[in-house]
Parts: structure tokens; C-alpha cells; sequence
């Protein structure tokens, strides 16, 4: 059983490769960028052995290559919030026609399911239980889903769609919501940082939303499902106190408007089908964030 990993070379890719590797299963990365720097750092010097796949997901023949041999697909690739807004139709290409060409993939290779990133994105900034996204981003992520149950009705392939929020931790360095890790980072080098949004969230760590995606790959299920992922709600303040419990002296405010995602996210359980999952508390994702960062300073 190999697992295809689109994005694998990113943030949330390189927990998911990390994960993968402690349970001695087959993978494959598919990435547009070649550089391993990021998958390295999260999950150590195996990632040089990875069979990586360099190539665009909104390309068709890019995809259907890639995914030859592989029994499931976790799909990661795509464009983050700012991407999104400066470029619609480069988002749309990469986010919702390379959803598609994902659930093309699995079809032509009669997979056992996807498991595909959606995000909290598609609420709006005031109710976390109703689709009403703000951003193009949002926007792209929920047609994803909808596209997504068409797969199951019309092609019998079984998906789930997870819809994190702001994830965390080790590796988290760009985005919209990136500002609790660069934080950490950046009071482990000793210098100031301000983190550029406002108001309470939600925040997952990375491993419990990679071991989401994991567990989907690992036990077979049906239907077409979209489950948000939920960590805790977290006020920025409280964030930066999480912070200056390991290191007192940092520097660390916060401005801007407040992200366009609902703060809090009405819970969907998705345990009945995917078994217990991990929930990391804020004060130790925060530790291990810190900690990641001192180990490569
Ligand atoms: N980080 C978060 O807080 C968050 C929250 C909600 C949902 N998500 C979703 O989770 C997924 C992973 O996010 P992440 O934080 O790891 O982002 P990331 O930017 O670190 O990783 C995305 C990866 O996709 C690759 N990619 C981008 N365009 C591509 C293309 N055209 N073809 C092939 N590869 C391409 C990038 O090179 C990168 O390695 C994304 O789909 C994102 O929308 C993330």
C-alpha cells in the first residue's frame, strides 16, 4: 500500500511523511517544489529516500503519473488565504481543478479514497456550523467538498474533507495565520515579533490534524464526509502567554484585523469512523513548537 502525499513537501506534509514513517508505511510526495528542506527538519534525514514527484496539480497528466501504484491519496497541495486573493484564478486552478484532478487520479486507479484538505475557511467570520466563506480561498475549499460528494454518488469514491482552522507548529511559516509559530521562532532567536491578526481562533498542533489524515488513510470507510478539525479556541493574548511561560523575556505583540473564519467551530466527530484521535493542549504545542525551533538554532 503506498500513499500518495500532494503537498507532502510543505508544513502539514512533512507531519503527515512523519507520521507515515513511524508506522512504516509506503509513500509517495507530489509537490511543485523540489526542495526538501522543510520535510527534513519535521521528519528527519529519511526524507532524502522519500520517492518524490515533481509537478503541478493543476495539471492533469502531473497527477494521473503520480498516482500510478498508489491505493490512497491525502491531498495537501493548493494555494494558501493570500495566494488566493491576489490570484483567483491561479487558486481556482490549483485549489479546485486540482482537487479534481486528484479524484481523477484515484478513480483511474480504483483507490481506496481520498483524504483532502478543506478548511474552516469555508465559514464565515460569525457562525462555525454554516458554509459561508469570505475568501476566495473559502470559497474553492467548500465547492471542493460539494465536488467531492459528487465523486461518491456518480464513482462510488470514498473521501473525507477536514477543515482545520489555524494549525500550528513546527514548520508553520507562511500564510495568513502563521504568526503563533513565527512567534515562537522568533522569540527562541531573541528577536521581536508581532503577530499580524487579532481576536480568538481556533488552533490545532499539527501532529493531531496530520494524524487526522493518517487515520483516514489507515481505515477503509464510505461516503463522502467533511469534518472540521478542531483544536481549541485561543485568544492571541493567551497564545503569547503560552509563549512567555518558556521564554519570559520575548518580545511579542499583535495587530491587525481579525482573521474571516468563525471563532468558534461547532464540533463534527468523526471518532465513530476514524477511531481516538490526539488532542495536544495549546501550553504543550507550544513548548514543542519552541523546542523544534531551539533544536535547529
Ligand atoms: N496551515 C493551516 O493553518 C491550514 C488551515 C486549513 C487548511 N489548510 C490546508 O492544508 C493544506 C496544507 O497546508 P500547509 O499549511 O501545509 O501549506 P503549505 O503551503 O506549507 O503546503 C502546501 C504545499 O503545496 C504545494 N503546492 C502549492 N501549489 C502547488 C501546485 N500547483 N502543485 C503541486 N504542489 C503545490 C507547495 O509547494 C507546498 O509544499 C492546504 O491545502 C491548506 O489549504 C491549512
Amino acid at each position: 500500500m503506498t500513499i500518495l502525499i500532494t503537498g507532502g513537501g510543505g508544513f502539514l506534509g512533512g507531519w503527515v511523511v512523519r507520521r507515515l514513517f513511524a508506522q512504516g508505511i509506503d509513500l509517495r510526495v507530489f509537490d511543485r517544489a523540489s526542495d526538501r528542506r522543510l520535510v527534513r527538519e519535521i521528519a528527519g534525514s529519511n526524507a532524502d529516500n522519500i520517492d518524490w514527484r515533481t509537478g503541478d496539480v493543476s495539471n492533469p497528466d502531473h497527477v494521473m503519473k503520480s498516482a500510478e501504484g498508489c491505493s490512497f491519496i491525502i491531498h495537501l497541495a493548493g494555494l494558501l488565504t493570500p495566494d488566493c486573493a491576489n490570484n483567483p484564478i491561479l487558486g481556482a486552478q490549483v485549489n479546485l481543478l486540482g482537487t479534481l484532478n486528484v479524484f481523477e487520479a484515484a478513480k483511474s486507479q480504483n483507490m481506496k479514497g481520498v483524504a483532502y484538505a478543506s478548511s474552516g475557511g469555508i465559514f464565515g467570520s460569525s457562525d462555525g456550523a454554516t458554509p459561508y466563506p469570505m475568501t476566495q480561498y473559502g470559497a474553492f475549499k467548500l465547492a471542493c467538498e460539494g465536488s467531492a460528494r459528487a465523486y461518491w454518488t456518480d464513482a462510488g469514491m470514498p473521501s473525507i474533507g477536514f477543515r482545520p482552522t489555524i494549525i500550528y507548529g513546527p514548520g508553520r511559516e507562511t500564510g495568513l495565520t502563521a504568526g503563533p509559530t513565527l512567534a515562537c521562532r522568533e522569540a527562541v532567536a531573541g528577536r521581536a515579533y508581532t503577530i499580524g491578526y487579532s481576536g480568538k481562533q481556533d488552533l490545532i498542533y499539527v501532529d493531531d490534524a496530520a494524524a487526522a489524515f493518517v487515520a483516514a488513510a489507515l481505515n477503509p470507510f464510505d461516503g463522502a464526509h467533511a469534518f472540521s478539525l478542531i483544536g481549541a479556541t485561543e485568544d492571541v493574548p493567551d497564545i503569547i502567554a503560552a509563549i512567555k511561560l518558556h521564554i519570559p523575556e520575548a518580545e511579542i505583540d499583535f495587530s491587525g484585523d481579525e482573521v474571516p473564519m468563525a471563532a468558534e467551530i461547532t464540533p463534527t466527530p468523526f471518532e465513530h469512523i476514524l477511531g481516538p484521535q490526539p488532542h495536544i493542549p495549546l501550553t504543550t504545542g507550544i513548548a514543542q513548537t519552541i523546542a523544534h525551533y531551539k533544536n535547529l538554532s
